[in-house]
């Protein structure tokens, strides 16, 4: 099937764009580079050794897209394409919904005019918020705490509206966890521009020497040992989750059909350095300070409807998201003197 990746050149995109060509799917990909590198193409080109086509662009882009497309006979866009920094939507929120709602809007106008009729959604696992419950199902409340997720929510949204008015219109969600590791081949990974957010690029930089610090965010949760848990799901595992939802589309699918991605099992901060450090064999120094704003103590997935209905469940575990991460990391940073 011709299907076009928007955010193609992004963490998740890149890996997606790997297991779908690679499952014989011919691959479009359409990237702003707002926070991915060309130089993830040719990477790809040396992984796949086959031609996945590259259009650099942005998915507001409404003709662009339209054009797309048309000329390329896409039969299924998997988007990717949006902002994804929890703090970051909370200092400038209006850039979050102009990019990850309007563009969403855009590529649905274009989809329209264009008969395009399949969708899967990269949504995530913030749209629940504060957990009222683990492990999440799909059935959860949703509770947005951030503008981030309540882009995710306003998109989810739209497309249940579209679905609604035109039930040929078919839409699969993915709700992600918490995505970690990298390519087996060490070529690709999550590039993490400046000072990372998320806790396991963070942990990379310290372990390659490119940051001094690890800052753990609170140590007096209720957990076992006081620190956040999550749901860290190895990138090549929820790529794949993608190909088991692309053939999950068919006549009588529920649409919108909504699912968790997460392993289902909650990883501490604390468990993670070990594991990291085991992985690197590097020591990852660290300090404990008072929590973050707007983290939990635990969120992680009921994933039992992907396993089901997708016939599909994560297999790579924490040592498998940490080597990995660990062979990106040290073949990507130099050392800043
Ligand atoms: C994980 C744990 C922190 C950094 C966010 C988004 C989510 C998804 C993944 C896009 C928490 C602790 C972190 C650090 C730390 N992104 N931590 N020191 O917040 O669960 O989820 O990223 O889809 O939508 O909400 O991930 O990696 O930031 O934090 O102690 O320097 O690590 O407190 O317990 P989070 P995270």
């Amino acid at each position: 099937m011709n299907i076009l990746l928007t955010g193609g050149l992004g963490y998740v995109g890149s890996h997606a764009a790997i297991e779908l060509s690679e499952s014989g799917h011919e691959v479009f990909l359409l990237d702003n580079l707002s926070n991915s590198e060309l130089s993830t193409l040719s990477n790809l080109y040396a992984i796949v050794k086959k031609n996945i086509v590259f259009f650099e662009g942005d998915v507001r882009d409404e003709k662009l897209l339209l054009s797309i497309l048309k000329d390329n006979n896409i039969e299924m866009v998997i988007h990717f394409a949006g902002l994804k920094s929890v703090n970051e939507s909370v200092s400038y929120p209006l850039e979050y919904y102009e990019n990850n709602v309007t563009g969403s809007i855009s590529l649905l106008n274009a989809m329209s005019k264009s008969g395009v009729k399949k969708l899967i959604f990269s949504s995530s696992a913030s749209v629940y918020g504060k957990p009222l419950y683990v492990p999440i199902d799909e059935s959860h409340p949703l509770n947005p705490i951030n503008p981030y997720a309540q882009t995710k929510k306003y998109v989810e949204e739209i497309m249940t509206d579209v679905a609604r008015s035109d039930q040929s219109c078919q839409f699969v969600f993915l709700r992600y966890f918490n995505p970690v590791g990298a390519h087996s081949s060490g070529l690709i990974g999550e590039n993490a521009r400046g000072t990372p957010n998320n806790l396991v690029p963070f942990i990379a930089k310290v372990a390659k020497g490119v940051l001094p610090c690890l800052t753990v965010f609170g140590s007096d949760y209720a957990t076992h040992d006081g620190t956040g848990i999550r749901d860290y799901i190895h990138v090549v595992d929820l790529a794949k989750g993608h190909l088991a939802a692309i053939s999950y589309f068919d006549e009588g699918m529920e649409n919108p059909a909504i699912f968790n991605l997460g392993t289902g099992f909650g990883v501490s901060v604390l468990e993670m350095i070990q594991a990291y450090e085991a992985a690197s064999n590097k020591k990852i120094k660290f300090k404990k300070v008072s929590r973050r704003a707007g983290d939990v103590a635990e969120c992680y997935a009921n994933n039992s409807r992907a396993s089901v209905v997708l016939k599909w469940h994560a297999v790579l575990d924490l040592k498998d998201m940490c080597e990995s991460s660990w062979k990106y990391t040290a073949s990507k940073f130099e050392i800043i003197p």
